[in-house]
């Protein structure tokens, strides 16, 4: 795919989004009790339902932080916006808004990352990498037979960097779909397996690296031709 692939830039305070661009924003995932102000009732009471704290602040802050970005676009205050949720949980903009900006949040570690689109379905997914893993016990549970053999074949040094390539990718095109693991159809098939940018037809994934150590991919259903990414 030729596109323009930018460096993670510094960005404006009102970005502008054309419908062939998709951007990409990564952030630290820094809380303070203040941001609480931004989210609604229902988001607070699912941060105070997780019983970790850690969970819980990374959750407000990923929150607060994805608000500060789509306020941006629209001109408006971050906790004027409002969600409305897929029948798997995707949020999306209430009242019709999803046509014309779409976005998907995804945090790992202490890194959040926020795709935007002009309405187009969009899916991220970011993962630490250096973290202790059963990986191929997880790639039993999750992996179809074909992502199961790509990760087989492969000598075992590049073994667990490719079983993160492909669960990425995985992940940003099941949140693409909106479905995750309620969706049939949780094969990414053979297009997708090699390669940092891929096609089968409809789905263009790619894959990137966030910071050091966190590894990410997005995932949107038609070409794009600018691919912005942004310090958030
Ligand atoms: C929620 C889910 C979609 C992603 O979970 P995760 O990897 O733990 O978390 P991520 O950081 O990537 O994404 C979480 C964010 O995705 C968004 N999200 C939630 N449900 C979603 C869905 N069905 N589709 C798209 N996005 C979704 C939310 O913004 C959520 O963050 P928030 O609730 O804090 O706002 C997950 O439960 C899931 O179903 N994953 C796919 C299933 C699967 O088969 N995975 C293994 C194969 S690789």
């Amino acid at each position: 795919m030729a596109f323009v692939l930018t460096s993670w830039q510094t960005p404006p305070a009102h970005p502008d989004l054309a419908g062939h661009e998709v951007h990409l924003w990564r952030f630290p995932l820094v809380y303070h009790q203040s941001l609480e102000a931004l989210l609604d009732e229902q988001e607070l009471q699912r941060a105070r339902r997780l019983r970790v704290p850690q969970k819980a602040q990374a959750f407000v802050a990923a929150r607060a932080r994805l608000r500060q970005i789509l306020a941006g676009y629209l001109g408006c205050a971050p906790e004027s916006l409002r969600f409305e949720y897929g029948a798997a949980g995707k949020p999306m903009l209430a009242g019709g808004m999803a046509d014309t900006l779409a976005f998907n949040l995804a945090h790992s570690g202490r890194w959040g990352l926020c795709a935007v689109t002009k309405g187009v379905e969009v899916g991220v997914d970011i993962e630490r990498v250096d973290k202790p893993l059963d990986f191929e016990k997880l790639a039993a549970g999750f992996f179809s037979r074909n992502e199961r053999d790509r990760l087989e074949a492969s000598g075992r040094p590049r073994r667990r960097r490719l079983f993160f390539r492909i669960w990425t990718r995985k992940e940003a095109w099941l949140k693409g779909k909106g479905g995750g693991f309620s969706d049939p159809d949780q094969d990414i098939g053979p297009a997708h397996l090699a390669g940092t940018c891929t096609h089968d037809g409809t789905w263009w994934l790619r894959s990137f690296p966030v910071a050091r150590h966190y590894l990410a991919a997005l995932a949107v259903p038609q070409e794009f031709s600018h691919l912005q990414r942004w310090n958030g």
